[in-house]
């Protein structure tokens, strides 16, 4: 069984890059404070940029898929079970325990970190209410065959496209999250458009969006008391994501900056208000964030050597959330990490281990299958800052470390 290393918290006094950043301009606060406005109106911005018919602001991604397995499984009472990836955030688990429902794993594949399809084939049952394709990194899964397997038993599709916001499908165009059934986004700590709150869910079917809007219009609203903890949280953020600061909350073991934790508990909510209109005053920011980290990917695509011990992703100049490099097995992933890590380099791994390994999950699942792409990438995925604030040092730097381990092993 692959053992699960923690990340140690060290508090050193020194510049550190977030492994993944978004700007928040100030004038966005009074937005969230003073401004009051129609919502609609940044509603349908967000669906033209999306080309989506429907959209439904929740709290989080989690209560997002909360929300979408609610509305799905009263169109389909008679199935319990949805697939997830095996290697991917818990939170999904959460939200489908949450709903009564049960979370089946499929195996991932190492050309997209996506479902393997063949894995995926063994899965699908006349059970399967749902089969959730994660574009991991923001790197877009394969939908065709997905939808094909779960067409098949007439499973719906949820695109999880937490960490895509805003990427779109490399043939047709379309954007992440609007070809299945219904997508979902994030825009938590971390994610493309991190705000420190909020998830979306979107559908083109009018019969779906009815089941949705049956569950949504039920959720409660936030208070002021949750707006005010949100203003708080997000100028936390801006401040202490500044590589200057950005030391401080990365050593306080409290906040479990880059831990993968199973936390049970999904509170589905509404977003809180004045979210929508951010999210709308900062589209135009986001494809220039999307040209940044095209850049960024493709410099290290160039620059960091094949050698043995760095495998590249094969699309050189994509948008990743973060930069992912598959290390060698047995090219020691945490040591390389470590030595980036004490340069405040923004380098992180992802998730430690396939789901039904996770301590405190693993015990719900009870699934000893064995998951072994799951567990590869777990030992050996690490990523790369792609933000701007990744400057010609902190690429000099990183490309130093990763060039010398390549020739040394
Ligand atoms: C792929 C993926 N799906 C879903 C989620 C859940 O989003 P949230 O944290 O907003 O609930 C996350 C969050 O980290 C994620 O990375």
């Amino acid at each position: 069984m692959a053992s699960i290393t923690k990340p140690t918290f060290r508090m050193t006094v020194r510049p550190t890059l977030p492994p993944a950043w978004n700007p928040v301009p100030w004038r966005t606060f009074s937005k969230l404070l003073f401004v009051h406005y129609d919502a609609r109106t940044f509603e349908n911005e967000i669906l033209d940029y999306l080309g989506v018919r429907y959209a439904f602001f929740c709290s989080s991604g989690r209560s997002s898929l909360w929300l979408a397995l609610k509305a799905l499984s009263s169109l389909r009472q008679e199935k319990n079970e949805v697939i997830i990836p095996a290697y991917t955030c818990p939170a999904l688990a959460s939200a489908i325990l949450k709903c009564g429902l049960k979370p089946v794993l499929c195996d991932v594949s190492m050309d997209d970190f996506g479902l393997d399809i063949g894995s995926l084939r063994s899965k699908v049952t006349g059970k399967t209410l749902a089969v959730v394709a994660v574009h991991l990194l923001g790197r877009p899964s394969d939908m065709a065959p997905i939808k094909e397997i779960a067409d098949k038993e007439c499973a719906f599709v949820i695109e999880d496209a937490a960490q895509g916001f805003g990427n779109v499908f490399p043939k047709s165009s379309q954007k992440l999250g609007t070809v299945g059934h219904v997508g979902f986004f994030s825009f938590g700590r971390g994610k493309p458009l991190g705000l420190m709150h909020g998830g979306l869910l979107v559908t083109n079917s009018k019969s779906i969006s009815e089941a949705i809007s049956a569950f949504y219009c039920e959720l409660p609203d936030s208070d002021r008391i949750d707006r005010l903890s949100h203003v708080f949280n997000l100028a936390a953020f801006k401040l202490f994501s500044s590589p200057y600061l950005y030391w401080i909350p990365k050593g306080m073991p409290f906040l479990h900056l880059g831990q993968t934790r199973f936390e049970p508990e999904v509170r589905p909510q509404k977003a809180i208000y004045g979210v929508t209109g951010i999210i709308g005053d900062l589209l135009k920011y986001l494809d220039e964030e999307k040209i940044i980290r095209q850049r960024q990917s493709q410099w290290y695509s160039s620059n960091i050597n094949g050698g043995h011990a760095v495998v590249k992703p094969e699309c050189p100049s994509f948008p990743f959330l973060r930069y992912p490099l598959l290390m060698e097995p047995g090219s020691n992933r945490d040591k390389l990490l470590q030595a980036l890590s004490t340069r405040g380099l923004g380098a992180a791994r992802m998730y430690p281990c396939a789901l039904n390994k996770l301590p405190g999950l693993k015990e719900i699942l009870d699934d000893d299958a064995d998951y072994p792409n799951a567990d590869k990438l777990g030992a050996c995925l690490l990523t790369l800052p792609l933000h701007r604030n990744v400057g010609d040092r902190h690429r000099a730097g990183i490309k130093s470390i990763l060039n010398q381990a390549a020739k040394g092993n």
